[in-house]
């Protein structure tokens, strides 16, 4: 028995993904004999409808000076945050007076750049200092710290209240939810916003995206998740906007209980999301099994190209894909490398199975027959760039919504 990271009341795990290794803990072979593990089970609480893991590894595990993930290599996502960043200062900066944004887990500055290239006062808070440098260098302001209520109150003495606290893929990250929402309460000015957008449950049970659920995601999101956990500290949803970032996020927009208007997206989200059953146990029950079919497709997939003699490789060494390869127990007998273009990844290992991470030159240099699309949230930008390799005969394997080669 556990207790709900929200709401306090028992909850149960009604699945466990095994033993995974740090996520983004890419390592040299001198370092399998000291790898971290934990057993990754999820819950999810009746009471207050969140999708939690019941344990999580420590955060300075996870984000420290070496971390991997690097926002700003991915062109359609630069793309994105500009559109995010340029929503909120139309929408919401344009009757302030010097208004000043806070952005939880900036990371190199994707987003916070738009800000500084408008002369907005902004600040950064980014406990991952290698990624915060790249946006220290760029000349956007930034914390290397992890947000927290009393780092909220240092903000507050040092710079006044926020206007808008933002942040995107981060708050699911964080696991004392009540001590983050407090201190961005405290954060905000009388009328000040919180807008955020993260991987949506939604998406995650209606494609079994289960590569969602990794060490930082403490939490999967839903609209009635989120309502019940900043509710308790006086915000509210004043709108949700559906967004197809990530395999399907939704940005949230809360702000100090009756300051603003509520838009009708909210009803409606809240209907939908009680229709296709987000808060009953027993979907999730279902994702359960639906998690055990796509591992047993893949896995016999796999198998079936070795037995043909012919190669596998990973596109793109996503921390989503080590809860794929962990859980389905693939290793470097089944995918002879990853590619990615990171990198700090490349010339290492992935977490848990010790897959060879290589460049994309490696992969254009000895195109395998199967590629198999670990990011496939990328999938556009990828395909645009990679028409060479199913002109050639490539074929790529998706394993979301299901296994499937194309
Ligand atoms: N916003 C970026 C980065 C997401 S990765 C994007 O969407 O691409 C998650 C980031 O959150 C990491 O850079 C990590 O260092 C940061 N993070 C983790 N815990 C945090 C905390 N308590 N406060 C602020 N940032 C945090
Ligand atoms: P993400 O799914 O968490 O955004 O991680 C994407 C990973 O995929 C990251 O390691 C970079 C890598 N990648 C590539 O290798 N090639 C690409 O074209 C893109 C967009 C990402
Ligand atoms: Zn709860």
């Amino acid at each position: 028995m556990y207790k709900c990271r929200i709401c306090l009341n028992n909850i149960n795990p009604f699945m466990s993904f095994g033993s995974q290794p740090i996520a983004n803990g890419f390592l040299k072979e001198h370092e399998f004999s000291e790898e971290y593990f934990f057993e990754m089970e999820t819950a999810f609480c009746e009471s207050c409808n969140t999708f939690q893991l019941v344990t999580q590894p420590s955060a300075e595990k996870m984000f420290h000076e070496n971390y991997a993930f690097f926002s700003s290599l991915s062109k359609n996502m630069r793309i994105h945050f500009k559109m995010f960043a340029e929503m909120v200062m139309e929408e919401y900066f344009i009757d302030r007076v010097d208004p000043f944004v806070v952005e939880l887990g900036s990371n190199d500055g994707i987003m916070l750049q738009n800000f500084m290239n408008n002369n907005f006062r902004h600040l950064g808070v980014e406990p991952s200092s290698n990624v915060g440098d790249v946006a220290r260098k760029k000349g956007i302001n930034t914390i290397s710290e992890f947000f927290s209520l009393d780092l909220a109150e240092n903000i507050i003495e040092e710079s006044g209240h926020a206007d808008a606290v933002i942040c995107a893929n981060v708050m699911c990250h964080i696991p004392d939810m009540n001590d983050i929402a407090q201190g961005i309460a405290k954060l905000l000015t009388a009328d000040g916003v919180l807008i955020f957008e993260e991987p949506y449950l939604g998406d995650m049970l209606a494609k079994t995206s289960y590569d969602q659920i990794y060490d930082e995601h403490v939490y999967i999101f839903s609209a009635h998740s989120v309502m019940n956990a900043f509710g308790r500290h006086g915000l509210e949803i004043i709108d949700l906007l559906h967004q197809e970032t990530h395999g399907g996020s939704m940005r949230y927009v809360l702000a100090p209980i009756g300051t603003h208007t509520i838009s009708p997206n909210v009803e409606i989200t809240l209907r939908d999301e009680k229709r296709q059953g987000l808060n009953s146990i027993e979907t999730f029950v279902k994702f359960k099994a639906n998690c055990e079919k796509s591992r047993s497709n893949l896995v016999g997939l796999l198998k079936d190209i070795k037995l043909q003699g012919k190669r596998v490789v990973g596109y793109g060494a996503t921390s989503k894909s080590t809860t794929v390869l962990n859980y389905c127990g693939i290793g470097p007998d089944l995918i002879d490398f990853i590619a990615d273009t990171t990198p700090i990844k490349q010339n290492k290992f992935t977490p848990g199975c010790h897959i060879p991470v290589k460049s994309h030159e490696d992969f254009h240099a000895n195109p395998p027959e199967y590629a198999l699309l670990f990011a496939w949230n990328h999938a556009t930008e990828i395909f645009e760039k990679e028409t060479q390799f199913s002109e050639n005969g490539g074929k790529w394997i998706y394993f979301v919504p299901s296994v499937e080669v194309k």
